[in-house]
C-alpha cells in the first residue's frame, strides 16, 4: 500500500519531520469536515444539545488510549495551552522550586520563566549529558537536585529536541513519597509509544494527538489527577464558572467550555483511533521504528555525528537527533538539505550543540533515508 498517497502531504517533498506538526490522514480530514458540515446544518443542535455527549464519548475513546478515565481528561488545542492552564494555576511561595531537565521544550521553558518571574520561585534545569547513560543514572541526576523547596518536577516525556524517551514511572513515583506533584510534558508520545497514564501515574499529564496520533492540528489533551483536579483554575472563565447547571465534574465545568469555538476537531477522535487500527497502524510504526534505529546505527557508523544514546532500544521511538560538528549553521544544513533534495528535517542548536532530528512514519520509506544519509554526507564532506 502507499502510505504516503493517504495523507495530504506534498509528494515531492521527503517529509522526515512528522515530528514538528504531524500529519493527517485525508480520511481524519474528511471527517473533520463532515463535523463541521453537520455543526452548521443545525449550529444549536450540534453546539447547545449534541456537544456535551460527543465530547464525554470523544475523552472516552481517548481515554482507552491513553490509559485513564476519559472524564479525568480535558482537551485542549494543544500542549501549550494545557500546560499554561496549570502552571498559571499553582500556588507556590517565593523561594519554592521546580525542578526539571536541560531538554525541556523552549515555549515550556518561557511559560515557566514567566511563572517564576511573577512569584519569585526558581526553575532548576538539570543538565542530562548525552549520550544519556542509565535510566538509574537519570533518575539520580535528577533526585540529586531535590531539596525540601522543590515543589514541582516537570519533565518531558519523550524530549523536543534531542528526541529522547525519558523514563517516567520510578520518577513520579519518588516525588510522590516526597509529595512532589509530577508534571509531565507528554506532547511526543501519544501514538509514537505505548502509553498508560495510570501505570506511570503521574500528578499531571499533558499529549498531543496532532502529532503522533495524526489527528487533524488543535487536538490535545490534560490529564489531572481526580484529587488535585479542583487546583486548576480555568484559562479562560466562562459559563463553567459558578455554573447555573453545574455538571458531574468541576474540573470539566471549567475547562470544556471557553466561549463559541469549533470544538468539531476534538470530535475526531474516536474516528482517528479506529482509522488508524484498520491500517494496523501499531504494526507499520514498529517497522519504522526498527527501520529508524537501523538505519542510525548505520548513519553514525559513516558520517562524523554523534547520537543521543548508546542503547537506542531503551530510549527511542520514531524520532532519532544527531550532533554535528560545532561550528556548523544550522540555516545553512537546513536549507541546503531542502534546495537540493526537497528534504525536510529540523535542525537546531541545543544548549551549543548542533542537533539535526529525523523522524519516521509508515509514510516515510527507507529510500528516503537513504536520500537523507547521501545529502547529509555531502554537506559534511
Ligand atoms: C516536548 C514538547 N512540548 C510541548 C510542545 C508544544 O506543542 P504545541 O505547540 O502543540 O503546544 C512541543 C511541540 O513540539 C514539544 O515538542
Amino acid at each position: 500500500m502507499d502510505i504516503k498517497s493517504l495523507f495530504n502531504i506534498n509528494p515531492d517533498v521527503v517529509y522526515l519531520n512528522h515530528g514538528s506538526f504531524g500529519a493527517c490522514p485525508k480520511a481524519v480530514l474528511n471527517e473533520l469536515v463532515r463535523l463541521q458540515k453537520l455543526l452548521e446544518w443545525q449550529p444549536i443542535e450540534f453546539l447547545a444539545s449534541d456537544l456535551e455527549h460527543r465530547l464525554a464519548e470523544s475523552r472516552r475513546y481517548l481515554g482507552n488510549y491513553v490509559g485513564c478515565d476519559g472524564d479525568d481528561l480535558v482537551l485542549f488545542p494543544n500542549p501549550t495551552t494545557a500546560i499554561n492552564a496549570v502552571v498559571k494555576s499553582l500556588k507556590l511561595s517565593p523561594g519554592d522550586e521546580i525542578l526539571s531537565t536541560n531538554h525541556e521544550y523552549g515555549a515550556m521553558n518561557r511559560t515557566w520563566k514567566y511563572f517564576c518571574g511573577k512569584n519569585q520561585t526558581k526553575f532548576t534545569a538539570v543538565d542530562i549529558p548525552v549520550p544519556v547513560s542509565t535510566e538509574e543514572d537519570f533518575i539520580e541526576r535528577i533526585w540529586s537536585k531535590v531539596t525540601d523547596r522543590t515543589k514541582i518536577l516537570f519533565i518531558s516525556h519523550i524530549t523536543s529536541q534531542t528526541a529522547l524517551i525519558f523514563p517516567m514511572k520510578k520518577l513520579c513515583r519518588r516525588a510522590k513519597e516526597k509529595k512532589i506533584i509530577t508534571i509531565i510534558d507528554g506532547a511526543h508520545a501519544p501514538g509514537q509509544i505505548p502509553l498508560n497514564i495510570m501505570v506511570i501515574d503521574p500528578d499531571i499529564y499533558s499529549g498531543a494527538c496532532h502529532k503522533w496520533m495524526c489527528a487533524p492540528k488543535g487536538v490535545s489533551f490534560l490529564y489531572v489527577r481526580k484529587q488535585l483536579q479542583d487546583l486548576i483554575d480555568p484559562l479562560v472563565v466562562s459559563w463553567g464558572w459558578e455554573s447555573d447547571m453545574p455538571g458531574k465534574s468541576r474540573y470539566l465545568d471549567y475547562h470544556q467550555w471557553q466561549g463559541t469555538r469549533d470544538m468539531s476537531v476534538f470530535l475526531t477522535i474516536p474516528f482517528t483511533i479506529e482509522y488508524l487500527k484498520s491500517l494496523n497502524w501499531g504494526s507499520l510504526t514498529s517497522i519504522s521504528r526498527e527501520q529508524l534505529l537501523q538505519f542510525q546505527e548505520r548513519l553514525c557508523s559513516k558520517l562524523d555525528i554523534k547520537p543521543m544514546t548508546t542503547t537506542p532500544s531503551k530510549w527511542q521511538g520514531q524520532m532519532v537527533s544527531f550532533i554535528l560538528a560545532d561550528n556548523t549553521d544550522p540555516e545553512i544544513v537546513k536549507n541546503f538539505l531542502f534546495s537540493k533534495y526537497r528534504i525536510e528535517v529540523p535542525v537546531f542548536d541545543w544548549n551549543g550543540n548542533i542537533i539535526i532530528r529525523i523522524s519516521m512514519q509508515p509514510y516515510n520509506t527507507i529510500e528516503e533515508l537513504y536520500l537523507f544519509e547521501q545529502a547529509l554526507s555531502e554537506f559534511l564532506n
